[in-house]
């Protein structure tokens, strides 16, 4: 079966096509066949050779969207049956309860080979089916953006229909951020580099859009639009060097989602974390600043309920095909897209 691994990653990219035996499932185990993946800010950074201290090697299988079928079930692989169309975690030991930092050593295209491959094999106790309703392309845009987001917005963030929400940027988080937010009646603020993409953002939900490149005082913007209240839940899709803005942009009492890890900015050097200068606010406004590490399985599973339910669907901006992948990390680092990029594998 056909993979990609990152390969000589010394220069850059080394991504190239590889040949792997067709992989036989274990105790409790399955088999995926991936239909379709996706790309995410954290794959670039592992397809350049590490992961926070985790060095990559070089013969790693990136991506760790999936959506697929079930084509073998080893024994002892209970609930999941072959044919079954399934998506999963890629850190599939976080079923549900709280999260635990030793779960991160099980981490699908960091730790384990990841689903840039026409087969995966699988835990079958962390898979979750799929309704009829979500197809492959769209079911693959979920898993990291969509569900780190709905821990942000519904569980750590227990949006009402009274809060106002900031999402940063365009990107796949962020979409995802906006369309919980409306789900739960919340009003949204979303920013963005381009006036274009507002618009377009604008038309799939959000209320308001400030353009945080042609107003570098975008907090004061975010004040001003809820009457000098500020935002009651931030999603800092960015990182640290927006850490001081949403100290500005937040609302009393506001929880703060400290989301960003991986550089979302791909044609600049990255940059130094800024001195925390407006760090009183903290305690002024009495805020929260939370981590969030994407979401339990449990997550998944409501998260996956509340699309069908309320006929949400995610963002796509292009699907790629498995010959494309090049065609599409290229896209993905010149920063044009609106929410999710989609790789077709099978
Ligand atoms: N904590 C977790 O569990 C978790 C899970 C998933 C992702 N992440 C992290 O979350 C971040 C976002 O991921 P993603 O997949 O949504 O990335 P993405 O799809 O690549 O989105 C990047 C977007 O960020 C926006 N941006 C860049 N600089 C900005 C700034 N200074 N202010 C506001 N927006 C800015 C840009 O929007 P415009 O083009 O509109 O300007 C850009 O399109 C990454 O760091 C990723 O590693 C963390």
């Amino acid at each position: 079966m056909k993979v990609f691994e990152i390969g000589d990653y010394s220069k850059g990219f080394g991504l190239h096509a590889a040949e792997r035996p067709v992989p036989v499932p274990g105790y409790g185990e399955a088999v995926m066949r991936v239909r379709a993946t996706g790309i995410n800010a954290r794959d670039l950074t592992i397809m350049r050779g590490s992961l926070g201290k985790t060095v990559m090697p070089r013969t790693r299988v990136p991506l760790s969207d999936n959506a697929g079928d079930i084509i073998a079930a080893g024994p002892g692989a209970e609930n999941i049956q072959v044919g079954d169309r399934v998506t999963m975690n890629h850190y599939w030991q976080w079923l549900d309860g709280d999260w635990r930092a030793s779960m991160a050593e099980q981490d699908y295209s960091a730790t384990i080979d990841g689903f840039l491959a026409e087969q995966v094999v699988v835990p079958a106790a962390a898979l979750i089916k799929l309704p009829e309703s979500l197809g492959y392309e769209e079911a693959s845009a979920l898993q990291s953006p969509g569900l780190t987001a709905w821990n942000a917005v519904v569980e750590a963030g227990a949006a009402k229909a009274s809060d106002t929400v900031l999402t940063l940027g365009s990107g796949a988080v962020s979409v995802f951020g906006m369309q919980w937010a409306k789900m739960l009646g919340a009003r949204c603020i979303i920013t963005s580099s381009s006036d274009q993409k507002l618009a377009r953002l604008k038309a799939l939900g959000a209320d308001f859009g400030v353009n945080y490149r042609a107003n570098p005082d975008w907090p004061a913007e975010v004040l001003e639009l809820t009457g000098g209240e500020g935002a009651d839940i931030l999603l800092n899709n960015v990182g640290l060097s927006e850490m001081e803005n949403c100290l500005m942009a937040a609302a009393s009492n506001g929880r703060i989602m400290h989301i960003g890890a991986n550089p979302v900015v791909h044609n600049q050097p990255p940059q130094e974390p800024p001195a925390l200068t407006k760090l009183p606010n903290l305690i002024l406004k009495n805020l929260t600043v939370r981590g969030i590490i994407v979401g339990s399985r449990r997550m998944f599973v409501d998260l996956i309920q509340a699309m069908v339910s309320n006929n949400i669907r995610p963002v796509i901006d292009r699907v790629f095909d498995w010959d494309d992948i090049y065609a599409a990390i290229e896209y993905m680092q010149s920063g044009k897209k609106i929410g999710k990029i989609v790789i077709r594998v099978t």
